[in-house]
Parts: C-alpha cells; structure tokens; sequence
C-alpha cells in the first residue's frame, strides 16, 4: 500500500468528486492521505473533510502567502483545532521568496511562531519551502530544539547540499510529481543520493500530475506513478519503494 502525505482534497478542483477521488486512490492502493490546509479557513475544512473519511487524515497551519493572517487570535485557532484526533502534522509552512509574496521578514517571523507551535503540539511539521533554501535551513539549524516530533520537506526542490543538511536535521524528503518530469533532471540527480529510508511520496493534488498525466488535474491515484519513477531511479523494484515509504510516512506522522 502507498501512503500519499500531501494532498489538498478540499481544492474545488475535487468539488462533487471527493468520493469518487477517495475511491479512485483506494483502487490503486494509496489507502491513506493527508490533506493539507493554508490558513485557517482551509485548515478547518481539511479536518472536517478528515473527519468524515477512514484514512484521512489533516495537516494544518499558515502557508507563506497567508503569514498576514497570522495573529494571536489565529494561533489560539489553530492550537484549539490541532486538538481533533485527526490532525497529524502542522503544515504546510515555511519560506516563499518569490515575486508578490508577503516581506522575508513577515514569512521568517511567522515560520518561526509556528515552529514554536509544532514543539507546544508536539506534532511533526511539513515544510514548504521556494527560492528560501539558505535562510530555511539557518532557521531550521538555530531551532532544532523545537524540531523533536521531525517533519518533511514537501515537494522537495532543493540542492543535494540542502539535502544533506534536511536529512541531518532530522528531516524526511517528500517526493512528488514534480520527480517525474522530463525537465527535472537535477531533482533526479539529488533524489540518487537520499535514501529510500529518508523519503515520502505525496501528490500536492490538484495540483503537479506527474508525466505522463501533466497539465492534468492530479489526484492520489497517481502515487503508484510517481513510485514507479522513483523505484527505476533507486534500482529497486516499486514494491521496495511502497514499502518504506509506507513506513516512513507512518513513523513520522503515527497513522
Ligand atoms: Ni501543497
């Protein structure tokens, strides 16, 4: 069985289709998924579309676009939803430095108040992280006292200097469709050299289908893809990858 460790089922993309999307994913072996919010909107109806599905399970917290929201208010919200059986992770949240985003600052600030957040919760935390790579790994470094419960790199895009230092941090590597493109060949060159042990499998739905479904809506179901890619990269075959994935993804997040 497969485990996909990021997903966002409560996108409009799935609107009316949930069930048929959940069973589309069973059929294919991924038996269990973590749907992810972006603030507290979103949060809140990932642990009510959990709730309300065996083998779903939530991720909550402040994506970097929404660090503005961020307020003791909000926190108070968040700790008080982390509370449902259902949420297994703080996430996604982290550093975005691209064009139009809110100031560094703003984002390290927050990240680092959620952090604080992860270690009071004691819940692992799923990263997002682009174009930040340097001051997320200077932040991760100077606050690993707060990282005890461990955590992932979601849609890893990073060096293979980066790698090593997620990895020695304590951190797992998530894998996604992204793997698979024809483009990604030094995401391909780093993923040679992380291993297996150190890796999850997720879709980041709706969103990066993995070749040859690019440009598509992507959904659970393409897990087995994304692992059939990665087992030709390790050598291994896909029931390997399956496997520890699967058990890696179940340490970490205790589903
Ligand atoms: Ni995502």
């Amino acid at each position: 069985m497969f485990i996909d460790t990021h997903a966002h089922l409560t996108d409009k993309a799935f609107a009316g289709r949930e069930e048929e999307i959940l069973q589309n994913a069973k059929d294919c072996l991924v038996e269990k998924v973590i749907t992810s919010g972006f603030d507290l909107a979103s949060s809140k109806e990932a642990i009510d579309f959990a709730r309300k599905h065996d083998g779903v399970y939530a991720s909550i917290g402040f994506y970097p676009e929404f660090v503005q929201d961020y307020t003791v208010e909000t926190e108070e919200k968040l700790k008080n939803l982390a509370k449902d059986k259902k949420v297994v992770a703080i996430g996604e949240i982290g550093l975005q430095y691209t064009d139009g985003m809110p100031e560094r600052e703003l984002q390290k600030e927050v990240f680092l108040k959620q952090l604080n957040l992860v270690y009071q919760l004691e819940k692992p935390v799923v990263l997002h992280c682009r174009d930040a790579y340097g001051d997320m790994i200077k932040l991760l470094k100077g606050n690993k006292d707060l990282l005890v419960f461990g955590g992932t790199f979601h849609c890893f895009s990073g060096s293979h200097e980066i790698a090593i230092e997620a990895i020695k941090l304590g951190f797992y590597i998530s894998i996604g469709g992204v793997s698979t493109f024809k483009n990604a060949t030094n995401v391909r060159e780093v993923l040679k050299n992380v291993p297996l042990e150190r890796m999850l499998l997720e879709t980041d739905c709706p969103y990066l289908a993995p070749h040859p479904y690019r440009g598509k809506i992507n959904e659970p179901k393409y897990i087995p893809t994304i692992a059939e890619n990665l087992a030709v990269l390790k050598g291994v075959d896909v029931e390997t990858v399956a496997k520890i994935t699967t058990e890696n993804a179940r340490r970490l997040f205790k589903i």
